[in-house]
């Protein structure tokens, strides 16, 4: 039989919770400082990596933000996403749904095109060259008011046929869902898929919320919704996705240990889990690291394996008919 990292690896799979920002890597962060005459706050490559220890997001979020600052230019957002997909590729991907945060760069005067039109490039790239497919998630800083998240919805307008949901990220703790209720109205209203954060660090209220209020077709994270038995039961019946991220949970204690992780009880409980690296640069792993490290952790089976590879696909937003042969090529593979 072949080892589980292999089997992993062959793996017909998505990525589904990806901030494309939190791919950036730290000699890619010199590069870009370095063509853009940005000075960095690290002396090197190894410096930065010895900023990456977090004790929860807020610490994580600081950093990633100010790491963000290198991108300034159309190129600068290709190179970083074609840097990822050939990873993911390599990872077993056949297909990515990636979030940006066009706040982040608009806030320091870039225009939104921007970071869009490199991203779309990009994208387009992976699809000819590596037939790694995508689609690309707008998130809202959570920590800005709704009226910035109408900004930028606004400056979106003219890329939202290439724009397939709305999200919500930054720092979760006292930023409930409910503060963008209409934003998230105005993105149903406009055709947009909706994905939030929520149940990272924030309690199974904001899990409620999310589905209440904001009428999310999938939730990120949604960890600490297993402290509550009628959301379980509620995310259960209605086939709700969660995007889980486990390395990420480690590295922002989300969760002490890998072997403590809840996935495994999430699939026992009939819920539709995923796993997915969040910001791989930061965390200690891509797609296939995240799969492997908890794997062996938790040891999961190559059927809770094969659900969750079915699952990456049932919780995109592929139509039936684009998801019918990735799921047959995981069964084929299982079956090989
Ligand atoms: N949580 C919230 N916001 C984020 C994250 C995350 O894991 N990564 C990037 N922005
Ligand atoms: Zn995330």
């Amino acid at each position: 039989m072949t080892s589980d990292a292999d089997f992993i690896r062959g793996l017909p799979k998505a990525e589904l919770h990806l901030h494309i920002e939190g791919s950036l890597e730290p000699e890619q962060m010199f590069e870009f400082a370095r063509r853009n005459r940005i000075t960095l706050p690290f002396a090197s490559v190894e410096a930065v990596r010895a900023a990456y220890a977090f004790s929860n997001l807020q610490d994580f979020l600081d950093i990633y933000y100010q790491g963000a600052g290198v991108l300034m230019t159309e190129q600068d957002f290709h190179d970083l996403a074609m840097a990822y997909f050939r990873r993911v590729a390599g990872d077993g991907a056949r297909h990515v749904e990636l979030f940006f945060d066009p706040q982040t760069h608009t806030d320091r005067g870039l225009p939104f095109s921007v970071a869009a039109d490199g991203l779309l490039s990009g994208m387009a790239e992976a699809a000819r060259t590596l037939g790694v497919t995508s689609k690309l998630i707008l998130c809202f800083l959570r920590h800005l008011d709704e009226d910035a998240a109408f900004v930028t919805l606004r400056a979106a307008a003219p890329y939202l046929d290439r724009i397939a949901a709305v999200g919500l990220d930054s720092s979760e703790i006292g930023h409930p869902p409910s503060k963008f209720a209409k934003i998230y109205a105005a993105a149903r209203d406009r055709g947009l898929k909706l994905v939030a954060h929520a149940g990272e660090e924030g309690p199974p209220a904001y899990v409620w919320e999310a589905l209440d209020v904001l009428r999310v077709d999938r939730i990120d994270h949604g960890n600490r919704a297993l402290e509550d038995p009628a959301l379980v039961r509620r995310l259960a019946a209605e086939g709700m996705t969660l995007t889980v991220c486990p390395l990420s949970n480690l590295k922002l204690c989300v969760v002490d240990d890998l072997t403590l992780h809840p996935l495994k009880a999430m699939l026992q409980l009939g819920l539709h889990a995923t796993i997915n690296s969040d910001d791989p640069a930061y965390f200690g792993g891509y797609l296939a690291q995240n799969w492997v490290s908890t794997a062996g952790a938790l040891g999961l089976t190559r059927e809770d394996l094969a659900t969750l590879a079915r699952n990456s696909f049932t919780g995109s937003f592929l139509t039936p008919q684009e998801i019918a042969p990735h799921l047959a090529a995981i069964e084929a593979y299982v079956a090989a």
